[in-house]
């Protein structure tokens, strides 16, 4: 049996398609939190709940009487941690929620496949553990000890912390460091579908850093197949970027998404946001060594994007 935790959320319920879509019985969690607009998270869940071997579970991490609940109801070798407050911006303002889904939630998770003896545990972290390194593109090994949100914090934190559970308790634990991830039913807190929706409805748009902004942006399908094939391999202990092969300017993204709306954008061009990076671009040499192979270019993956937002939302 797989366990995926967010499993409402974004990459959480592609996984879990695909997982399903293979044959591989789903014991879903995630408390469906307002965060963002809970309807698309309803709207994802129902979609799940149509197959037979998906069983859901609506409760917060942080509740460990529940969590050891599940994990003693049923036989999980494989986890996929995905649930966790997202965004860079959010935690500006928002600290305290961090520390609950990202360190406590995280470490509720550990303790349980500690004990009910998990095959393998694989986990997201992020690009932005990658904080203000000017070295690109980022490789797993260079430095990731000077974070500059509390949410990059809290995904550093998570992968010290399994670290010490592989270490101390042999729990063959993975981090992800996903890399700007868009597709269909994304998170509407992120650019694509922030611009896609404005430019729709003639709105203007923020630009941050004056559009001067390098994105290894990654489209869900290919990460999904990352994630299968890590959650395929345990290992020890080990941190794989989850990225593209090229990275954009996000200039080049805006454009891109005008052509496929056909219609320009009005853009407000900003500072940098405290907390950002002008720049992600990763190394993924180390995941293609278990075959991944990013194949999604932008123009195609935006445009499946937009088809869906079109549809979704009847515009
Ligand atoms: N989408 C990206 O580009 C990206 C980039 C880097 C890292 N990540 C990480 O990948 C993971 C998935 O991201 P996503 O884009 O699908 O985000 P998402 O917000 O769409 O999904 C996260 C889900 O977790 C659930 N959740 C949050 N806290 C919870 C808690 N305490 N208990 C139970 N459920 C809880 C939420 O309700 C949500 O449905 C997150 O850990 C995120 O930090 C995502």
């Amino acid at each position: 049996m797989n366990l995926v935790t967010g499993c409402a959320g974004f990459i959480g319920f592609h996984v879990s398609s695909y997982l399903l879509e293979r044959g591989t019985p789903i014991i879903g969690i995630d408390c469906v939190n307002d965060y963002y607009d809970p309807e698309l998270k309803e709207a994802r869940l129902k979609i799940l709940n149509r197959y037979k071997d998906f069983t859901f579970y609506r409760f917060d991490l942080c509740d460990y009487a529940k969590l050891k609940e599940v994990f003693s109801s049923y036989s999980i070798s494989h986890v996929c941690h995905l649930a966790a407050q997202a965004g860079v911006r959010y935690s500006l303002e928002h600290p305290f929620v961090y520390q609950k889904s990202n360190n406590e939630a995280f470490l509720n998770m550990l303790e349980c496949v500690r004990h009910f003896g998990t095959k393998n545990f694989v986990y997201a972290s992020s690009s932005s553990v990658y904080g203000c390194n000017t070295k690109l593109p980022f490789a797993e090994e260079d430095r990731t000890d000077e974070p500059i949100s509390l949410y990059a914090a809290t995904k550093k934190a998570n992968e010290l912390t399994a670290h010490v559970y592989s270490r101390l308790f042999g729990v063959p634990c993975s981090g992800l460091r996903f890399f700007t991830v868009y597709g269909p039913w994304g998170r509407p807190d992120m650019a694509l579908f922030l611009f896609t929706k404005a430019i729709l409805c003639g709105d203007t748009i923020d630009v941050y850093n004056h559009g001067k902004m390098k994105r290894n942006f990654t489209y869900i399908d290919d990460v999904v197949e990352g994630i299968a094939r890590v959650l395929a391999e345990p290992r020890p202990y080990a941190i794989y970027n989850v990225g593209n092969s090229r990275a954009e300017e996000l200039m080049d993204f805006i454009h891109e998404i005008e052509d496929v709306v056909g219609k320009k954008a009005v853009m407000n061009f900003m500072e940098m946001q405290p907390g950002d990076v002008p720049a992600t671009v990763a190394d993924i040499s180390k995941l293609a060594e278990l075959g991944y192979e990013p194949t999604t270019n932008i123009d195609v993956g935006i445009r499946r994007f937009v088809d869906w937002f079109r549809e979704y939302y009847k515009m």
